[in-house]
């Protein structure tokens, strides 16, 4: 069912000196950042060949990814996402199969304006998943 890895995401706590780590040091294409005050983050994408880095700086008092920035505080690789063609056929197959759908389980518009679930990471080898339908 799952198609094309879409993206692997990085939590970071500046922004700005890691999209220069990877622009200078790796030779990256970096895009400008962008906020996204409703899902508590501010966003670079890093754009490859075959697929993005997304890397996540907090955005907000209760950004999602403040507590993960606590446990690691290096940041690190917070999800990954992969490409499918329809959502909710894919979340009613998860949901069939015993899987965790975060939240109330309806998808929302993610960073790329397309519809996105997440899954619980103890579910995905202990890997948060997100799902895109493209
Ligand atoms: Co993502």
């Amino acid at each position: 069912m799952i198609g094309r890895l879409n993206h692997v995401a990085i939590a970071v706590r500046d922004l700005a000196a890691a999209s220069a780590r990877y622009r200078d040091t790796l030779g990256a294409h970096v895009t400008a950042p962008q906020a996204l005050p409703e899902h508590g983050v501010t966003v670079v994408f890093i754009e490859l060949p075959n697929t993005k880095i997304e890397l996540l700086e907090p955005l907000g008092d209760a950004s999602p990814i403040a507590r993960f920035l606590d446990k690691n505080p290096d940041g690190g690789i917070h999800h990954i996402c992969y490409e499918v063609e329809d959502i909710l056929a894919a979340r009613d197959r998860m949901l069939a199969a015993g899987a965790r759908v975060l939240g109330d389980g309806q998808p929302k518009i993610g960073a790329h304006g397309k519809p996105v679930l997440f899954l619980h990471p103890k579910d995905f080898c202990g890997t948060l998943t997100e799902l895109e339908q493209v």
